[in-house]
């Protein structure tokens, strides 16, 4: 599902972001990248959803080679990832409903199709009853659950988590990575990016380690 071969990006300086990296993610499986602040796991992500490009190297997403892939290919790309951040970039003047709406709209999928979907969809992570409400009045956990939403609601083959519980407490972050691990064991490929060591390491999965730009462990 996810492959890299020989990857390196290389930013303006020049920061040497990744280097070489191989790592090979099969349908369905569950992955988390670590590494302290710095290590590239955001750059590492930005090569997946093709916003940005590799240096040199390979990257293969859902079929797509990503260093062949023209401009109008990369929406079609798009359709096939789900995307969630650390701060869950919801719109603040669009409800939950229309926040999760979005990216059936923008596709073009019929009202009745829009409506049933996102229902089932904020039915999923808890949040149905609160489908009018605005992101500003609910708590961090139920934002990153809309988020979550919004990047399933298409269903995605791959969803990548870029340090989704990084502002969350304890409590909520288990929550979200409980919801992240349901996601997966419907049959999509979950990539999630964290620097919290120890809720890693209690999750059991396999862990991919970057540190300085390169993958120095990959357990179980
Ligand atoms: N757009 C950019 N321009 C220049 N350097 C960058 C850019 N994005 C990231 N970097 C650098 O690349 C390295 C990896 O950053 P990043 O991928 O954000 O790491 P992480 O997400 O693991 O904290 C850091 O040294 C960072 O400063
Ligand atoms: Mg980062």
């Amino acid at each position: 599902m996810i492959e890299f071969s020989h990857v390196y990006k290389t930013y303006s300086g020049p920061v040497h972001a990744l280097k070489n990296i191989d790592l090979k993610i099969g349908k369905g499986e569950f992955v988390f990248l670590t590494g302290p602040s710095g290590a590239g796991k955001t750059t590492l992500f930005k090569m997946i959803s093709a916003f940005d490009s590799v240096t040199s190297g390979n990257v293969n997403v859902a079929g797509f080679n990503l260093s062949e892939i023209n401009h109008r290919e990369i929406p079609i790309l798009r359709r096939k990832i789900g995307v969630v951040f650390q701060d869950f970039k919801l719109l603040r003047d669009k409800t939950l409903f229309e926040n999760v709406a979005l990216p059936l709209q923008v596709r073009g999928d019929k009202n009745v199709f829009v409506q049933r979907r996102v229902h089932e969809v904020l039915e999923k992570v808890g949040l149905a009853h609160r489908h009018d409400q605005y992101p500003e009045f609910i708590s961090g956990g139920e934002q990153q659950r809309t988020a979550i939403a919004r990047a399933i609601v298409h269903q995605p083959g791959v969803l990548i988590a870029d340090e989704p519980t990084g502002n969350l407490d304890p409590r909520m972050s288990e929550e979200i990575m409980d919801l992240l691990e349901a996601v997966c064991a419907q049959g999509t490929t979950v990539f999630v990016a964290s620097h919290d060591l120890e809720m890693v390491k209690r999750r059991k999965k396999r862990t991919l380690e970057l540190k300085d730009g390169m993958i120095v462990g990959d357990l179980k």
